[in-house]
């Protein structure tokens, strides 16, 4: 039986996880989060105080790690040799951390199989930043979600206030724009919208409204 994959990149703050995770509930398909990876493996290195910028030190962590993915109810599970990290791996620390070690060649390497495996065996909608470009170059549908940072930086500074914390937009706007020209940037695998890639803009789009598009995508693809 083929399987039939969905990439979706896009950057930061653009609802790529929400609107992922909802299609992929209405297709039937398991939801692949690649940032949780790299969230894992930069929550390693800030355990352990790995220096990532010495190669034989960040190599060296790199055999230590196995990562481990569960999926419980439709959400991911991430393990980090065999303990339960989850909740561990969403704070702002882990954040900034993940896009320093995912611009390694040697932690890209690492999760690019793992990735690849995933989606062989079973209908993903996998998101990330280089899967319709590097890890599943010939699924046949990749959508690339974005929004203007105007609109991510309102979304998350939402987000915060409701959680009671104190921010500027203008600060997150800054933050988002930082994290952005990073991931776009860098030399390994960076940040952009694959030739054959949808570009969906969901700037003024409801979650339901962005979801509802990809599922006709698919069912129109598949
Ligand atoms: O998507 P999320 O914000 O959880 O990803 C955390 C970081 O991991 C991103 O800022 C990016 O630098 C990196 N990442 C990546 N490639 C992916 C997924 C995430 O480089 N496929």
């Amino acid at each position: 039986v083929m399987s039939f994959s969905i990439a979706i990149d896009g950057p930061a703050g653009a609802g790529k996880s929400t609107v992922a995770r909802c299609a992929a509930q209405k297709l039937g398909f398991v939801y692949v989060d690649t940032g949780a990876m790299y969230r894992t493996i930069a929550l390693y290195m800030l355990e352990h105080k790995v220096d990532v910028e010495n190669q034989n030190a960040l190599e060296k962590a790199l055999s230590q790690i196995e990562i481990g993915v569960r999926y419980q109810d439709g959400m991911q599970q991430m393990l980090l040799n065999g303990v339960d990290v989850s909740g561990r791996i969403r704070t702002q620390e882990v954040s900034d951390q993940a896009s320093v070690t995912a611009a390694k060649p040697a932690v890209r390497e690492k999760l690019l199989n793992l990735q690849r495996e995933l989606a062989r065996h079973e209908n993903v909608i996998m998101d990330g930043r280089d899967i319709g470009t590097r890890i599943l170059p010939d699924a046949p549908l990749k959508i690339f979600l974005t929004a203007s940072s105007r609109e991510r930086a309102r979304r998350r500074y939402a987000e915060l206030q409701q959680k009671g914390e104190v921010c500027s937009l203008e600060e997150i706007q800054r933050e988002i724009e930082e994290r952005d020209d990073r991931d776009s940037h860098r030399a390994e695998a960076p940040l952009r919208q694959a030739d054959d890639a949808i570009l969906l803009d969901t700037s003024d789009l409801s979650v339901e409204e962005a979801v509802d598009r990809i599922v006709n995508l698919a069912e129109t693809a598949m």
